[in-house]
């Protein structure tokens, strides 16, 4: 019966690629990079245990919702959403839940593919030999000789969206499932020899106590209100992404188990993340909370001085870009199921348009960095700006619908059915978090803001 509907989309061949593909759009900058800066400024261990209990309290309830309103609905996000609250017989506005999503995950690529190219740029530098000189007086002034450097990070820029392109152009099957398949066991592999290697040389002893003692006195509401985006960042929840993967995965397949499994691998790559990091930095007596320059600026100045570093110093940023790759993709996917669907193009030209489109915004990013980096407003550069909105304004609110939508506006019996093999009260104890927890807890992140002036003062 469901065959005679033309399925607009192929699915994932198996269970595993889809859980490959979305371990590998969750797994990326936000684990290596953010996750362990974030850590070392939020008083280490107390962070991590605010982070796990959002990742496992909220964060995997809303990525059940969304991949079950996905495989539903069968389509690019706001399609899928439509087409539910359609059978759902309620208004087609609650799409909006999916256009978040696809707008959102426009303008994260647009300087996720800045960033990822900041990675490859210091793997090329670092397998060549030129990080050899990197000392703590002259690293942060090698970073900003990168990052200002405009054609540099726009060849980057170029070639990581190239890349990206290439692979989605490819389709489900041939181009993201055929990527993630190659690359995520490379990057467990890259990952699992750096920990060896950076707990045998480096301040194993140290970094224990760092991540499992929590400092509570360096935690406030912002720590808190950082540590749940970061949790939605890093799950790639309520941008579209985890939708459109979840359309694309066999009716036979448990999304709650598959949602436990995915936010499980992604935490452990953040922590082992962190352990691939902090024992460096210990050893080496560098400042665990040096904020966002922790892995360009301070840990290349240890691969300068480790024996075999540069080589180690390659591998890690190679780790990083494979990372961002393969969320790349799921970023780019949902416009391009859309374009697909919508505009009714082919796969191909959708991924080639959209791609650019996305390559043109991020010229903004690019530019905050040298030319234009004195034009701000707002928050700051036009980087500045885009990476507040998704972050800390579309990732909420794209998770609030998507909460109340499944938990308030869809009959029960139709999300019984997405989620036919949960034990009953698995099922009402996620319905319960979706419903009152996770609401409360991003409209929190609002309030929040309202007492701390951010929207509008200088919070
Ligand atoms: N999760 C990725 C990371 O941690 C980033 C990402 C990929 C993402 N797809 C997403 C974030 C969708 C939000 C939404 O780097």
């Amino acid at each position: 019966m469901a065959d005679s509907v033309k399925a607009p989309h192929e699915n994932w061949s198996s269970r595993t690629a889809f859980i490959f593909a979305a371990i590998g759009s969750a797994v990326g900058l936000g684990n290596i990079w953010k996750f362990p800066f974030e850590a070392g400024e939020g008083g280490g261990g107390a962070f991590v245990l605010i982070y796990l209990a959002f990742v496992f309290g909220i964060g995997v309830p809303v990525m059940i919702a969304e991949l079950a309103l996905g495989r539903r609905g069968h389509m690019s996000p706001p399609n899928a959403v439509k087409k539910v609250a359609q059978q759902e017989s309620r208004s087609p506005l609650w799409s909006v839940a999916g256009w978040i999503g696809v707008i959102g995950a426009f303008m994260v690529l647009s300087f996720y593919s800045v960033i990822a190219g900041f990675t490859l740029s210091y793997m090329v530098d670092s397998f060549s030999g030129s990080l050899s000189s990197l000392r703590p007086d002259n690293s942060e002034a090698y970073f900003n000789g990168v990052t200002q450097n405009f054609s540099l990070i726009l060849a980057w820029h170029i070639i990581f969206m190239g890349i990206t392109i290439a692979v989605v152009a490819r389709g489900i099957r041939g181009g993201l499932e055929k990527a993630v398949t190659w690359l995520m066991p490379v990057l467990f592999a890259i990952l699992l020899l750096l920990v060896a290697y950076s707990l045998y040389v480096g301040d194993a002893a140290e970094t224990f106590r760092f991540l499992l003692e929590p400092d509570w006195t360096e935690v406030d509401l912002e720590t808190v209100i950082q540590a749940l985006g970061q949790a939605f960042f890093s799950l790639s929840l309520a941008l579209g992404a985890i939708m459109a993967y979840g359309a694309y995965v066999p009716k036979d397949v448990s999304l709650s188990r598959s949602a436990f499994i995915i936010a499980g691998a992604d935490t452990g790559v953040a922590i082992l993340a962190g352990l691939a990091i902090f024992p460096i930095v210990f050893q080496y007596g560098l400042e665990p909370g040096a904020g966002p320059g922790l892995v360009f600026i301070t840990l290349p100045i240890a691969f300068a001085q480790m024996p075999g570093g540069l080589f180690v110093g390659g591998a890690f940023f190679l780790l990083l870009g494979i990372a961002a790759l393969t969320s790349a993709i799921s970023l780019l996917e949902p416009l391009v199921a859309w374009l697909e669907e919508s505009k009714g193009i082919s796969r191909v030209q959708s991924a080639i348009g959209g791609g650019v489109s996305i390559f043109i915004l991020g010229m903004g990013t690019v530019l905050s960095f040298n030319h234009w980096s004195d034009f701000t407003f707002w928050r700051g550069t036009i980087f500045d700006n885009i990476d507040f909105l998704t972050n800390n304004i579309m990732m909420p609110m794209g998770g609030l619908i998507i909460a109340l939508f499944v938990g308030w506006r869809m009959r029960r019996i139709s999300v019984r059915d997405e989620l036919s093999t949960m034990s009953d009260f698995g099922f009402r104890l996620w319905l319960i978090m979706l419903r009152y927890v996770c609401p409360l807890a991003l409209m929190l992140i609002f309030v929040g803001y309202a007492f701390k002036g951010v929207l509008f003062g200088d919070g």
